[in-house]
């Protein structure tokens, strides 16, 4: 569980409404997203007895008394507490009809503030996807905010994937990549069908919830924005997001695409593939950051099965671990527009969760002797290899052909990976 790893001293606004994307969401009249920003950027203010917006079919956008709030979360006891953030701390509750609820208490003496709140509110009001957090409603009686949320049972991601405890089974290799393919799914929702299209700024693993399925979901919206719609490329913004996972050209300048999206997507796949976190400082100085970390690796290392998350213990095909390691890499490229779009990225990812990892297959490859090709067992052996290098050099073609593009466009930028 992260603790405000942010960057705080870029980013955290001090006053409200006050910058380039007020001015950019006030243009934005067409579509209910837009029109809602900029109500977020104009008035600071929620009611506490109404909801906000509209509600569509599906949206329960209700408003909780603190008091309710309190009940549902025996006063925010220590035995409720799940975890803390920059917003603030988060309680396990429960509310009427027995549902299971998480909520997020504001740290009214930490940096964000009603501004974080309100996007929160108004963005997952709106948006609605297997692969995004629910959010039931929120409590803005006086000072206090409070966020209501669908519980999700396994907690983030990154509590699967780091500082294990002992009895703690590790993520498989097909729940990674199953992971990483949902999270992907959220994401093209937010780029592709949202409508003015969404950037979700703060992608890491720890914003990846768990259903109790493992099945990922998006949460934290407070610094999502909207992206550039019409002939514009990006939008200026402030620099927010954390470190490790944070798109360098979006750092260096400021400018805000959907590419920013896709490095810390990659990010957060390096962190599957290898178990490593996204900054760790005793890999080194140079090494700190996963992705130099991750390339120098890739570069150096005899086996690439080296450079896989030791838990995983070789319970990987070393064919799809080359696949997943070069879509990260393609995501991480340091020139943003070399980069896939989410759509490819979804692609990709779904090729990999359509080959899982079969451990019986596996052992059995590896018990097949060559020495036996003469006799009728070897003979049958023989056909399955003709099979399975059939099916081998149909599924490169395919791989291929998806990615040809990609790669072309990889060479073509021999520096195009990040630092
Ligand atoms: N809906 C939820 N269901 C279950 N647990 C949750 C839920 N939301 C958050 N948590 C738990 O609370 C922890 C803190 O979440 P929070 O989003 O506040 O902080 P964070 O993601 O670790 O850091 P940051 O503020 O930088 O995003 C999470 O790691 C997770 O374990
Ligand atoms: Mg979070």
């Amino acid at each position: 569980m992260g603790h405000c790893s942010c960057f705080g001293l870029w980013g955290w606004r001090e006053t409200k409404a006050k910058n380039h994307d007020d001015k950019y969401a006030k243009k934005k009249s067409k579509s209910q997203l837009s029109s809602v920003c900029s109500k977020v950027n104009s008035e600071p203010t929620l009611p506490s007895s109404a909801p906000i917006v509209e509600p569509n079919a599906e949206n329960e956008g209700k408003t909780f008394t603190y008091r309710e709030l309190a009940t549902a979360t025996n006063n925010f006891g220590a035995e409720s507490f799940l975890g803390q953030g920059g917003f603030g701390r988060v309680f396990k509750g429960q509310i009427k009809n027995s549902q299971d609820v998480a909520v997020k208490q504001l740290d009214l003496t930490g940096l964000q503030g009603d501004r974080e709140f309100l996007v929160e509110v108004l963005m997952l009001s709106l948006l609605r996807h297997p692969n995004l957090v629910k959010l039931f409603g929120y409590c803005a009686e006086g000072e206090q905010r409070l966020l209501v949320y669908e519980y999700m049972p396994l907690g983030s991601l990154e509590d699967h994937l780091h500082d294990l405890t002992p009895d703690q089974e590790p993520l498989d290799w097909n729940t990674r990549m199953m992971i990483a393919a949902g999270a992907a799914k959220g994401l093209e929702h937010l780029h592709n069908e949202a409508n003015p299209p969404v950037i979700f700024r703060d992608f890491k693993s720890s914003n990846i919830l768990l259903d109790d399925g493992f099945r990922p979901k998006l949460s934290d919206f407070g610094l999502a924005k909207f992206g550039p719609t019409g002939d514009k490329s990006h939008i200026s913004t402030r620099i927010m997001g954390t470190r490790g996972y944070c798109a360098p050209d979006y750092a260096n300048t400021g400018k805000l695409t959907v590419k920013s999206d896709i490095f810390s997507f990659g990010v957060v796949l390096l962190e599957l593939i290898t178990g490593q976190k996204a900054v760790d400082s005793s890999r080194g100085h140079e090494n700190q950051y996963l992705v130099t970390w991750a390339i120098s690796k890739y570069k150096d290392c005899k086996n690439i099965k080296e450079i896989a998350d030791p838990l995983l213990r070789g319970q990987f095909s070393e064919s799809t671990l080359k696949k997943a390691l070069e879509v990260a890499f393609l995501c991480v490229q340091r020139k943003s527009n070399c980069r896939p779009c989410i759509s490819d990225v979804v692609l990709a990812m779904n090729y990999l969760t359509s080959h899982p990892y079969n451990p019986i297959e596996s052992t059995n490859l590896m018990a097949k002797d060559p020495q036996m090709g003469d006799s009728p067992t070897g003979t049958k052996r023989i056909l399955h290899k003709d099979l399975d290098r059939e099916r081998a050099v149909a599924e490169a073609k395919m791989w291929g052909e998806t990615w040809r593009e990609r790669k072309q466009m990889q060479q073509c930028s021999a520096d195009g990976v990040n630092r």
